[in-house]
């Protein structure tokens, strides 16, 4: 293993919240690979921050009718503080709107330029005549030439993963206006992708490590043969082209995000020591290695394009690694920003505060590692209640409070040992290379189930030892068992920490163990962690059960949102066709004021009302009885239409009709005058 990493994590677009997708596609997996890392004793730089330009945060500014700038600062804002309650450890959580990242990728560009890395062309782009703009990336929409997804974007479909232009969609409409767009002739700089592609092919080829969703996904563009790809864009937002004569071009935001990992190194630097001063060890020392955790819809970007703009700047270390996630469903569905269908961090976090542990358990048991997973509420309960409690915290916990009902609270001295002592002994020693191999090799599920199973161990032991029942007998015998529990506690404790991080430190407050050592997993394995005498602190629960209830009201939450989001959807009736005015002068709308209500017999549908008109006083049947109750009626003012010929209904006469407005999500709304009015009032 090198000793030095750079690790990066996705810069997120700062569009939106962050849920429980981003976290088991990129977050928690690349926060579980530094820690382990730490605490191996590399040195690690593990950045991230928001991706601040490209169309995704133009078209949410439009929609929330914000500028792009405050919604960049908004969005950033609330993701930093997520990932900081959710104990991701970056070392710098920066963006890509400081000024160190214009810098760096406008300098950037400029090397590729002046070694004539770019080909610049004027070509036909499309353009949307009505919004008056070229239509890059997201603001064109069509049907992919590869899967035929009917709404892939003009830079890639995210059915396929395929990286498109927009001048490969079929049928192209704006996303701005809607409008088929026109070809105008602009001119842009292209990175020679194709010219570029033996020295790619080289380097995707030398990794046949990668794991093989995206080793196989990169073989599969490298197969099509790539096209060149414009770095530049004719568009307003975004860091402008560092070249004369540029005016309303900016940098392409996938050229220019992936050098934001660059950047937040420097940001780190500076924020630490005040200068960006070496900053080139993490990105241009060949000692380093240079590993990006992303989910799916980014390997293209990072396994080639990236590399790419890397390979034609000159100086830098390729990524050495790229373990991407697949996609994580919720409760049967995609995980949908748009459609609300999510478990939003920032909710979590304030819904259930203190279970950062247990989302990360369950995201890490369910991880997306090799194909789509599945989060549901009720597998996140079972797991908390079925493993956390009854397994780990089980295990704690006895072995806490046996110390301080056996042995005073101390850390006893072992004895003889038996042969199974030594079993367990030399099982415990084995977990930690174990659970290293895996981590290593982007294996995190596996990791994870290790670490339970050394629990296991753990609660195997005391089961079969019965330090309750040998207490009665031999107490020299407890104390060898008490010891060797609360090693494995102990060992528990460091390996738990990459995974489990609030945990860890629960657990070593309990054990009296100070384990935040850089380097500390080399001492993990040995039965001498506790030393003889030192003192266990006060047993606590780790986990605490979660109840039908709580899991229930998140159940409910998501289908209240998806229901929301339908509604919000929904578009209101067509219109009929057009009348002439002097049929609609043919009806007599009036207001009068209700004086008597009572329900139908019979009927959960019908009221009958008595209406004082102006002239006399008339009955009126109306079906709203699931609406309304007919003491909340009495006394108000209805608009109703006065001249419709009578009606028996459910062997009743009803002289005329009330009139209701129905909302969105089928209720119903009186048309009541905004001022009390006379009764019998005409409306015209
Ligand atoms: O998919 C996204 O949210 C992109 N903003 C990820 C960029 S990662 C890196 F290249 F910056
Ligand atoms: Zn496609």
């Amino acid at each position: 293993m090198s000793k030095r990493y750079t690790v990066t994590a996705a810069l997120i677009y700062a569009n939106g919240p962050i849920h429980i997708g981003h976290l088991a596609g990129c977050y928690v997996p690349a926060d579980i690979y530094v820690r382990y890392l730490r605490a191996k004793g590399a040195e690690v730089a593990f950045v991230s921050g928001t991706d601040e330009h490209g169309v995704p945060i133009t078209i949410r500014a439009k929609k929330e009718g914000l500028t792009p700038q405050a919604v960049v600062d908004k969005y950033y804002t609330q993701i930093k503080q997520s990932f900081a309650d959710f104990g991701i450890s970056f070392d710098v959580y920066s963006r890509t709107s400081l000024p160190v990242h214009h810098e760096t990728s406008q300098a950037f560009f400029k090397t590729i330029y002046d070694k004539d890395g770019f080909v610049e062309e004027t070509s036909e782009q499309y353009y949307d005549e009505v919004a008056q703009q070229f239509l890059a990336d997201r603001y064109i929409i069509g049907t992919c030439p590869v899967c035929a997804n009917p709404n892939a974007y003009g830079d890639q479909c995210e059915r396929c993963g395929t990286a498109l232009s927009p001048l490969e969609l079929k049928e192209p409409h704006s996303t701005l206006s809607g409008s088929k767009p026109v070809l105008k002739s602009t001119k842009n700089w292209y990175l020679p992708l194709d010219r570029m592609q033996p020295e790619i092919d080289k380097y995707v080829g030398s990794h046949t490590e990668w794991k093989t969703n995206v080793f196989g996904q990169c073989q599969s563009w490298l197969k099509e043969g790539l096209r060149p790809r414009a770095m530049t864009r004719d568009l307003d937002w975004g860091i402008k082209v560092p070249l004369p004569d540029t005016d309303g071009k900016v940098l392409y935001v996938w050229f220019e995000a992936p050098i934001g990992y660059i950047s937040a190194t420097k940001d780190w630097l500076i924020q630490k020591n005040g200068t960006d001063a070496g900053w080139e060890t993490w990105w241009k020392d060949q000692d380093t290695e240079l590993v990006h955790f992303i989910g799916k819809d980014n390997i293209v970007f990072h396994c080639i394009i990236f590399p790419a703009t890397l390979m034609a700047e000159g100086s830098y270390i390729l990524p050495s690694n790229v373990p991407a996630n697949e996609f994580m469903n919720l409760e049967g569905d995609k995980i949908s920003t748009s459609r609300n269908w999510a478990v939003w961090l920032h909710e979590y976090l304030e819904e259930l505060p203190g279970k950062q542990d247990v989302l990360r358990y369950v995201l890490t048991a369910n991880a997306p590692e090799t194909k789509d997973s599945e989060f549901t509420w009720k597998d996140f309960q079972t797991r908390n209640n079925s493993e956390l409690v009854a397994i780990y915290g089980n295990f704690v916990n006895r072995a806490v409070v046996l110390t301080h009902k056996y042995c005073d609270g101390k850390v006893p001295a072992r004895g003889e040992l038996t042969e199974f002592d030594q079993e367990t002994l030399a099982s415990l020693a084995d977990f930690p290379a174990k659970i290293a191999e895996a981590v290593e090799n982007y294996r995190f599920r596996e990791g994870l189930a290790l670490l339970m199973d050394l629990a296991r161990l753990g609660n195997k032991y005391l089961a079969e030892t019965q330090p309750w029942q040998v207490i009665k007998t031999d107490a020299e015998r407890v104390n060898t068992i008490m010891n060797i529990a609360l090693q494995i506690a102990a060992n528990l404790s460091i390996v738990s920490e990459p995974f489990l991080p609030f945990t860890a430190e629960k657990l070593q407050q309990q054990l009296g163990l100070n384990a935040n050592d850089k380097g500390v997993w080399q001492s993990a394995g040995r039965a001498d962690l506790l030393p003889d005498g030192a003192v266990i602190g006060e047993a606590f629960l780790l986990f605490e059960k979660i109840e039908d209830s709580v899991i229930e009201k998140q159940i409910q939450k998501l289908h209240d949102a998806k229901k929301m989001n339908e509604l919000a959807t929904k578009s209101v009736p067509a219109l009929k066709p057009t009348v002439q005015f002097d049929d609609f002068s043919k009806l007599d709308l009036r207001i009068g004021t209700i004086l008597e209500a009572e329900k139908v017999p019979k009927s959960d549908k019908l009221l009958k009302f008595l209406v004082d008109d102006g002239f006399e006083k008339r009955t009126i049947l109306s079906g709203i009885a699931k609406h309304f109750t007919p003491e909340e009626m009495i006394g108000r003012q209805v608009t109703f239409i006065a001249n419709l010929a009578p009606r028996k209904i459910m062997g009743q006469e009803s002289n005329g009709m009330i009139l209701m407005a129905e909302d969105r999500d089928g209720s119903l709304s009186l048309l009541q005058p905004h001022k009390e009015v006379w009764a019998g009032a005409s409306i015209s």
